[in-house]
């Protein structure tokens, strides 16, 4: 099953976001700017000439599309480099992929989205201690 996380963050925790997903080994993703608001409708800037409501604050929103069995863990690490515990943090959704297709070969599903040394492409783990050789 293969998942979609949108994930907006503070614009100043970009490279945060970023070096983190890649030393998680998140290798396939893009970024996006968005504006938008929460549930504070944006802020209130004062000003000389009487006070301004700015309604759409600048983002950064992290797509990747990625398997299941790797959603908890991403979604945690963006959360720990994200985070500064104020309002406005931002907010990470999860939703279902139907399908994916890489143009240049025509792979469909998991096998469009592998690539060497990402997370998906390593074996699940069960928990117990493999032994290399
Ligand atoms: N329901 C929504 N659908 C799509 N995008 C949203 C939605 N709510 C917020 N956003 C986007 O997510 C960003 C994050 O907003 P923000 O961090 O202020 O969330 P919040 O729910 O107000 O929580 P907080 O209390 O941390 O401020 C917004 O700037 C906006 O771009
Ligand atoms: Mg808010």
């Amino acid at each position: 099953m293969t998942k979609k996380i949108e994930a907006i963050v503070r614009e100043e925790k970009l490279a945060d976001v970023k070096d983190a997903l890649r030393q998680a080994g998140i290798v396939g993703m893009n970024v996006t700017e968005v504006r938008g608001h929460g549930r504070q409708g944006g802020i209130i800037l004062a000003g000389r000439s009487g006070s301004t409501q700015v309604d759409l604050l600048p983002k950064v929103q992290f797509n990747i599309v990625l398997s299941d069995h790797n959603v908890e863990k991403t979604v945690e690490v963006i959360r720990q480099a994200a985070f500064t515990g104020q309002s406005g943090d931002g907010l990470i959704f999860v939703l279902p992929v139907d399908d994916v297709i890489r143009i240049s070969t025509g792979e469909r599903g998991h096998d469009a989205i592998t690539y060497e040394g990402d997370i998906d492409t390593l074996p699940q783990s069960n928990g117990r201690t493999r032994v290399v050789t």
